[in-house]
């Protein structure tokens, strides 16, 4: 059994990166300018940890992820009920949740219910098995919006890189309740601050008198923010901890809850 699964992710790999490298070759001189292609591209021999973020981007904003269009108008399968309209609709995150618990985690309630249930009942599944489902009528992404790589990459962040967001969160009241702090400093300066700042103030995106600094979103989205240190912001030029242990970004999280989250 255990042999069987890991040739199953050897040879989802070996999928990745072959379609990978035909494709990358496709938009490489397009993106070239950026960051040499760390944004958009893929190497052109993926790791699994690297894979995992780039789902995990995916799951997030796949259009912002993925250099695309963002879709236009709402998402047929976002259901009438629903609170929600547009683009919005289109991202895993809004039906399913930052803590991949949909309706039985956050967002068991508020704007952003819908009923839909969670994917940690895929969370081991094969990559197979649940890219069959990314193409049923639950979700009518195109080839145009998300390819067959891409879609094999954030099934690969279902099976693989979900992360138990009960371990350190206070689900009642959305509050950060575990991890050392401590050691989350001593990360948070030497890899957060050089982009956010030793205070996480440098990068502010808020709007107008709304301050939205890394502290603010640590103490009113923190599965969110986990969910960002563990894959990175998409579109943008951010670090992931992905290849450390996990137990590393749950201490980032104690210590960005205590980070100010405002003027
Ligand atoms: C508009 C709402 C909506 C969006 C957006 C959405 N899903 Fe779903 N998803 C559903 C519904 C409804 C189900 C349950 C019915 C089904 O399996 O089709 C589901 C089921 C799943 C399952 C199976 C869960 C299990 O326990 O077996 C996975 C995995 C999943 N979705 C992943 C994703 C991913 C990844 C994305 C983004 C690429 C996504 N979903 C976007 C509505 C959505
Ligand atoms: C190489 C630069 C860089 C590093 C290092 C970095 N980030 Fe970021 N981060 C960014 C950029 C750029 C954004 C986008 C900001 C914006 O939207 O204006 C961002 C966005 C974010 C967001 C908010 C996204 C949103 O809009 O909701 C959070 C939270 C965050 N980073 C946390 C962290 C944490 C925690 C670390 C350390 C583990 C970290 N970042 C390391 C560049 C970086």
């Amino acid at each position: 059994m255990e042999r069987k699964l890991h040739l199953g992710i050897a040879a989802a790999l070996t999928t990745i990166a072959t379609l990978a490298i035909s494709a990358q070759s496709l938009s490489a001189q397009e993106h070239s300018e950026e960051a040499y292609g760390y944004v958009h591209e893929s190497p052109n021999y993926p790791s699994e940890v690297w894979t995992l973020a780039a789902g995990g981007r995916i799951y997030d904003k796949w259009w912002d992820a993925l250099d695309r269009d963002e879709p236009e108008g709402t998402n047929p399968a976002y259901p009438v009920t629903g609170q929600k309209s547009g683009s919005t609709t289109w991202r895993c995150k809004e039906c399913h949740g930052w803590d991949y618990m949909g309706k039985d985690g956050i967002y068991s309630g508020g704007s952003h219910y819908t009923g839909i249930p969670g994917i940690r009942g895929a969370d081991g599944s094969s990559v197979e098995a649940i890219l069959v489902t990314l193409r049923n009528d639950s979700h009518p992404y195109t080839q145009e919006m998300i390819t067959d790589v891409e879609m094999a990459r954030v099934a690969l962040f279902v099976s693989r890189g979900q992360v138990d967001m009960t371990q350190f969160l206070d689900m009642e009241n959305r509050k950060v309740n575990a991890g050392n702090a401590d050691r989350g400093r001593e990360i948070f300066q030497t890899i957060c601050a050089a982009c956010h700042g030793f205070d996480g103030r440098m990068l502010d995106w808020g709007d107008g008198d709304e301050h939205n600094f890394v502290g603010t979103e640590a103490v009113d989205v923190p599965d969110e923010v986990m969910h960002k240190v563990l894959s990175a912001h998409p579109g943008v030029q951010m670090i992931n901890l992905r290849a450390f242990p996990y137990s590393d970004a749950i201490d980032v999280m104690a210590y960005a809850a205590t980070l100010p989250t405002g003027e």
